[in-house]
């Protein structure tokens, strides 16, 4: 069963509705939940309002929307203290700005902000606003606080903006915040599921202050492990050195070189049914490290390479291999590139991405061709966050293909 069929029956949400452009979107997110059998209850802020119309959103859920706090029809039917009691979740879809503020702040002026005040359920929040707006020092505080105070915060992504610009603050796809709810209350597809994760490169030392190495910013792999962990897996990410912190509820261990990315993975194999192999191993490595700094003395320097041991193929050679998930990285030929190093590497899945001029490694968003014994598919450039939910919805769909009494999800 796909996570999109992953049924909410008798769920109760009450669906925010902030002001901005992205107020549309929050429209096909309410049909995407009641289609999956929630009861939706949509609450929208006055400045909403100027952009969605309350009855689109009537129609869609069969309920009557509530946007004002002092409406004494409503509140003789459903007062508000009531009406907060009332969610197994509340989601705010767009959270603008405005609406974050007012949350951090724990106002009470309109009905939307009453209501987060009032309840006990889990809140959750999707911003989307101008990126300036997002990136402002004042909107991160109160996602901070927010965040301190155990509310949920989903998204933003980046991309194009409504207004022109392009960066951070669009609001996530209705279908991956269907998702994020349905991960949220039925709790996520991988729960149990114990995964190893590499990425980022290798460094490998030429003496005690050079090495070689390449530009792979550790992104991918990153973005696999931060999916993974929020399906609910208990994920140990093995990294190369990179800028990037680690992802929240992700075990990380920090490594080299090539060896010991290798040594770090098998030490933790016992146990796991899932090894993405993200990282940009080193192919070579010299033969010998000078253990002082090489002086420029000659005017030609030699420097024998090593193999370095193939950490994937290693891992799916193992008689007790768990799932096993390969990227290529290819200039040209991809599709078939890519199918050979599958099968030559004996590995479950592969995920093929095209290199070169602009492309793959240090962008924010990248395409892949991912095929598997059986099946392959297309996913067009978009950004790694959700090119990386892309990958673990299929890895999920045939892990459980291949167990599917354990993971009756
Ligand atoms: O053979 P190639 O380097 O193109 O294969 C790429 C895939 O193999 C990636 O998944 C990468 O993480 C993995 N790999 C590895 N150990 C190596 C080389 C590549 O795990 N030494």
């Amino acid at each position: 069963m796909s996570m999109a069929d992953a049924p909410l029956t008798d769920k109760r949400i009450l669906l925010g509705v902030s002001g901005g452009i992205a107020a549309y979107k929050a429209a096909e997110l309410a049909r995407g939940l009641a289609a999956t059998g929630a009861q939706v209850q949509v609450v929208m802020t006055q400045a909403a309002t100027e952009f969605v119309g309350p009855l689109t959103f009537q129609a869609l859920t069969g309920r009557p929307v509530r946007i004002a706090l002092f409406d004494a029809a409503h509140e003789a039917a459903m007062g508000h203290i009531e009406l907060a009691r009332w969610p197994d979740l509340v989601l705010v879809a767009p959270a603008s700005a405005n609406t974050l503020a007012r949350l951090a702040q724990g106002r009470a002026d309109d009905l939307l902000s009453t209501l987060c005040l009032a309840t006990a359920a889990p809140i959750a929040v999707a911003p989307a606003m101008n990126q300036q707006m997002w990136r402002n020092a004042a909107t991160a505080e109160n996602v901070a606080t927010l965040v301190a105070r155990g509310v949920r915060v989903w998204g933003p992504e980046s991309g194009d903006q409504a207004c022109g610009d392009v960066g951070p603050g669009r609001l996530r796809e209705p279908e991956d915040l269907l998702q994020d709810v349905q991960r949220l209350l039925l709790g996520g597809r991988l729960t149990g599921v114990s995964a190893l994760v590499t990425a980022g490169p290798t460094r490998e030392p030429l003496d005690p202050v050079r090495y070689l190495g390449n530009r792979s910013s550790g992104k991918m792999g990153y973005a696999v492990a931060t999916a993974l962990a929020a399906e609910g897996a208990d994920v140990t990410l093995v990294s190369g050195p990179v800028a990037l912190s680690a992802p929240h509820g992700v075990r990380r261990v920090m490594v080299e070189t090539a060896q010991e990315m290798h040594d770090a993975v098998l030490a933790r194999l016992t146990g796991c049914r899932l090894f993405v192999a993200a990282a940009a191993v080193a192919d070579y490595r010299p033969l010998d490290a000078a253990d002082q700094k090489i002086k420029k003395h000659a005017d030609e320097l030699q420097v024998e390479l090593i193999k370095n041991p193939d950490i994937l193929a290693a891992v799916a050679a193992r008689p007790d291999a768990p799932f096993t998930v390969g990227f290529a990285a290819e200039t040209e030929n991809l599709a078939r590139y890519a199918e050979a190093k599958r099968r030559t590497k004996g590995v479950d899945m592969i995920a093929a991405n095209q290199v070169g001029a602009g492309l793959g490694f240090d962008s924010d968003d990248n395409a892949l061709w991912i095929s598997w014994d059986g099946g392959d598919v297309q996913l067009p450039s978009m950004d790694k966050g959700r090119l990386a939910t892309r990958l673990v919805q299929l890895i999920t769909e045939r892990l459980h293909a291949q167990a599917p009494a354990e993971n009756p999800r």
